[in-house]
């Protein structure tokens, strides 16, 4: 009882400083809002500065760019960009591997041991782990070539793509990429996946 009533003293002692601090504000408070002005940090942009930002793009496809590029031109272009650090297969590395939608995803899988034995060194995909088919495409515009990222046009990203899920067998030698298209491409890692995207 007697510790509730010590308590309560503290809080209204509490109470009544905040109070005091508060009826002791200036009442000239409200100019400060202006003070990034005056630091002169920032700059405000407008929607075309705003749009080169904005690139995400959404597990349904929200987003992709006009355009379209197709397995041959892919396979190209990955030879010029990306071979030198994945792999002629995506799968020799010494950069991240890229291909093999072989089912080798976790420790639940019986065959591990073997497969093991089959790709010592990153072992997970792109291909086997990812869920959705259009982020390979966000995450390749944004990042791929290690050396030069953005450095692609959103055709020669499809056409990369398209290479990049050909090469996981998941899309057919005359394959064409385009915003219609690459959502519809089903990854296995989906099904594999704890909560698929809920939609917009
Ligand atoms: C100079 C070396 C280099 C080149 C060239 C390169 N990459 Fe990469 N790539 C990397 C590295 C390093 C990573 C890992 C980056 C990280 O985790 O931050 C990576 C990661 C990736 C990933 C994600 C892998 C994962 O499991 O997270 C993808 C997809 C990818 N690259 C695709 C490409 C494509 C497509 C090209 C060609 C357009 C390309 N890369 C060219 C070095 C390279």
């Amino acid at each position: 009882m007697r510790k509730l009533q010590s308590s309560r003293v503290r809080l209204s002692a509490g109470l009544l400083m905040g109070l005091a601090m508060a009826l002791a504000l200036p009442a000239t408070a409200p100019a400060q809002v202006a003070a990034p002005a005056i630091i002169g940090l920032g700059q405000p942009l407008d929607a075309a500065q705003i749009a080169s930002y904005a690139i995400t793009i959404f597990p349904d496809g929200r987003n992709l760019p006009p355009g379209q590029g197709s397995v041959v031109q892919g396979a190209a272009l990955y030879q010029m960009h990306c071979l030198a650090c994945h792999g002629a297969k995506g799968i020799e590395g010494p950069a991240a591997r890229l291909a093999g939608s072989d089912g080798f995803m976790g420790w639940t899988d019986p065959l591990r041991v073997l497969r093991i034995k089959k790709y010592p060194l990153l072992v997970q995909s792109v291909g086997a782990r990812w869920p959705y088919a259009t982020t390979v495409f966000d995450y390749v515009r944004r990042a791929m070539p290690y050396h030069a990222p953005k450095s692609l046009t959103d055709d020669e990203v499809y056409a990369v793509t398209a290479q990049l899920l050909h090469m996981n067998d998941l899309v057919a030698d005359g394959a064409v990429m385009n915003r219609s298209t690459l959502p519809r491409v089903v990854m296995p890692a989906l099904a594999k996946t704890v909560s698929a995207w809920p939609g917009p």
